[in-house]
């Protein structure tokens, strides 16, 4: 590792701040979008200050450095994430929209009236409502993969599913928004692989918090967020295999995804550029290369190991305050640094305020994943969720601030 903790905090300044009448920030809403170290920050601001340009279009020095840097960094991600070819990083939006260009320039291809597609009872929306709308326009069906009630899938009821032989695709997040349940993702893909059925797996919450080799994985598409791994927002990766790419059709149509356009008909770029239309973010995905470049320095191992540490420290310290359930796995190797709960009849949002005078930056509400609500048999929850910049001490003054809540509402 690069450096030690401590230094690590300092390489984001926004967590020195102080909020509501000087109370330290203590960010505690990591699931939902983490912190920027001064690596990525200086990176973008230079990237606009020194070399500015559009790329893949002109050939003068500016345009080639811009290119250059953007071409460069998808190097960074396919090296992240083990990629066998460079081509197969397609650079988009967020997770969001890499599972909508799966579901419209796959899926409309592939899926018809009959067939079904599989995801989970805990998927974040932007893994089940692409689906629907594909499954709705195709007179196919979703179906779903059940949790037990600790929160980790019950594979069996896969099993009978892919039995049933009308499966297209199984879509499942490779960790839980909610529960922080890690999926074996291996286990899906394997007994999707026996059935011949391909997999996509939503990213968005594994790939900053563990390593991800996304051939040993053996899925078919893999989708993540560069604003949950101390990257910007507004890009992300969708990752393929390049013998799945090849056969889909572009899903935006533009410049620098052609090779050639005629009056009535087209043809398409190499990959990756034919799924690239339109001026792409360049800055951003310069600014994902340094955050990929400022997580190999820490090396993931001790990203998950540290993360770890302070989910168990966090599940045993909360199992004593009166009245809090906590929802996911019990055991911190089953789960990352996720952790959703509810008292008894306590609004999460009356939680988190409480929690917000303390400093502490939790998110309360359904998450984006109203199934697993619904599964839950509740409307909304309070979620803590960690990355490696956070300590065991920010870990008690969270405990603190719950104690505080079970005192006002009198729990316990
Ligand atoms: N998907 C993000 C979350 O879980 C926004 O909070």
């Amino acid at each position: 590792m690069q450096s030690s903790w401590s230094d690590i905090r300092h390489d984001f300044p926004i967590l020195s701040r102080t909020v509501r009448d000087g109370r330290p920030l203590v960010y505690l809403d990591n699931a939902a979008t983490t912190q920027k170290p001064n690596q990525v920050v200086d990176t973008i601001t230079d990237y606009y200050r020194s070399h500015n340009a559009n790329a893949h279009r002109a050939v003068y020095a500016l345009a080639e450095e811009s290119t250059k840097m953007y071409e460069s960094a998808r190097d960074k991600v396919a090296g992240f994430i083990n990629a066998r070819d460079r081509s197969e990083i397609i650079f988009v939006r967020g997770t969001t929209e890499a599972i909508n260009m799966v579901a419209y320039a796959w899926g409309r291809a592939n899926v018809g009236k009959g067939d079904v597609v599989v995801t989970t009872e805990y998927e974040h929306h932007s893994n089940i409502v692409p689906w629907q709308l594909l499954t709705q326009e195709k007179g196919a069906s979703l179906r779903y993969i059940l949790m037990d009630d600790e929160g980790c899938l019950m594979l069996d009821t896969l099993d009978d599913i892919l039995d049933e032989g009308r499966t297209k695709l199984v879509a499942f997040s490779m960790m839980s928004n909610v529960l922080g349940t890690i999926t074996d993702v291996e286990q899906i893909t394997s007994r999707c692989r026996r059935a011949g059925v391909p997999t996509l797996v939503d990213g968005a919450q594994a790939v900053p918090h563990m390593r991800v080799d996304v051939e040993s994985l053996g899925c078919d598409f893999f989708a993540f967020s560069g604003h949950k791994m101390m990257g910007p927002t507004g890009v992300g990766v969708l990752w393929a295999r390049k013998s799945m790419l090849e056969k889909m059709r572009p899903f935006h149509g533009g410049g620098d995804m052609i090779r050639e356009v005629h009056k009535y008909e087209s043809t398409w770029n190499d990959l990756p550029y034919k799924f690239e239309a339109g001026t792409p973010n360049i800055a951003d995905v310069v600014g994902l290369g340094a955050a990929v470049d400022y997580l190999e320095r820490i090396g993931m191992g001790n990203v998950r190991r540290h993360e770890r540490e302070l989910t168990a420290y966090a599940l045993a310290k909360m199992a004593d305050v009166p009245g809090l359930t906590v929802y996911g796995p019990r055991d911190p190797d089953r789960r990352g640094g996720v952790i959703s709960f509810n008292f008894a009849d306590v609004h999460p949002h009356d939680v988190a305020q409480i929690m917000d005078e303390d400093g502490v930056a939790i998110r309360s509400g359904h998450h984006c994943a109203q199934v697993l609500m619904e599964r839950l048999d509740v409307a909304a929850t309070s979620r803590a969720s960690f990355y490696v910049y956070n300590t065991k001490g920010e870990v008690d003054v969270l405990v603190g601030a719950l104690r505080k809540v079970a005192e006002v509402f009198k729990l316990g």
